[in-house]
């Protein structure tokens, strides 16, 4: 059975306001990566980490969906059951849409989890002030239900199982700093890129490797502005 994988990134969500990582001024270049986005920043300073996440949080609420989340979403609904999508994204942009089975592999901002039971709640667009308490255990110790450098990733598990599955693999809007697109699209022989910008792939040995190298396609577009391109080559691999 044909099946989609879909890897997504910041940049899905740049043409709703939200800031990338990497490129010129993103939140990288704002905040140093380490101190607020790692278990040895938690262990430091726990109120700079929190009133990180606090503030991500509320810049989170007035934002809307564009056109590419909302695009996914239908493709979701048009082959449900086919499409696995698996975004590094934090932001609630996806569910917003209208999205049931959007897996996030790096947490969920607009959540908090327990320290003591690993409880997982929703706190909505709230900044954390130290004034929750877990609904299941009633623990004081809450933190961000994201995944910072330095911890497990324990939805990790569905990418491997995602490429198995798949026979189309679509990334959209990541450098592959953290997930290696271009190891995942070698095991593809339909692949979709999805990025305005051409990158270089960053290794000692190579000198003009582009990551969309090892891409059957290559679509150098913003998310919102590339999805009628994207939707033709899915509904031709989709079809028989
Ligand atoms: N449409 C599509 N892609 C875009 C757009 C857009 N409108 N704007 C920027 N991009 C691309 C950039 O060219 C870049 O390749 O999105 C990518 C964003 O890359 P990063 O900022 O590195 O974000 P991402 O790959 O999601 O980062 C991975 O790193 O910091 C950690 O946990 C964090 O989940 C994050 C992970």
């Amino acid at each position: 059975m044909k099946k989609i994988m879909i890897l997504s990134g910041a940049g899905l969500s740049a043409e709703s306001g939200i800031k990338t990582f990497r490129d010129h001024d993103g939140l990288w270049e704002n905040y140093n990566v380490m101190e607020v986005c790692s278990t040895q920043g938690w262990i430091a300073d726990h109120k700079k980490v929190t009133k990180f996440y606090n503030e991500r949080r509320r810049d989170l609420e007035f934002k809307e969906p564009n056109r590419a989340h909302k695009v996914l979403c239908q493709l979701e609904k048009e082959y449900r059951g086919r499409v696995i999508h698996l975004t590094q994204n934090i932001d609630n942009l996806m569910e917003k849409a209208g999205s049931k089975d959007i897996i996030h592999l790096h947490g969920t901002l607009t959540d908090l989890r327990c320290e003591a039971c690993t409880e997982v709640f929703d706190i909505g667009y709230a900044p954390q002030d130290g004034s929750e308490k877990c609904p299941s255990c009633g623990n004081k110790r809450l933190r961000h239900n994201v995944v910072m450098f330095g911890e497990a990733a324990p939805e990790y598990s569905n990418i491997h199982q995602a490429i198995r599955e798949s026979t189309l693999f679509i990334a959209i809007g990541t450098s592959g700093n953290v997930i290696d697109i271009v190891s995942i699209a070698k095991e593809f022989k339909h692949s979709i890129l999805i990025d305005p910008k051409r990158q270089l792939i960053e290794s000692a040995f190579n000198q003009d490797n582009y990551i969309d190298d090892y891409f059957e396609h290559f679509i150098q577009k913003k998310a919102g502005e590339s999805m009628d391109e994207m939707m033709k080559i899915v509904e031709e691999h989709m079809k028989d």
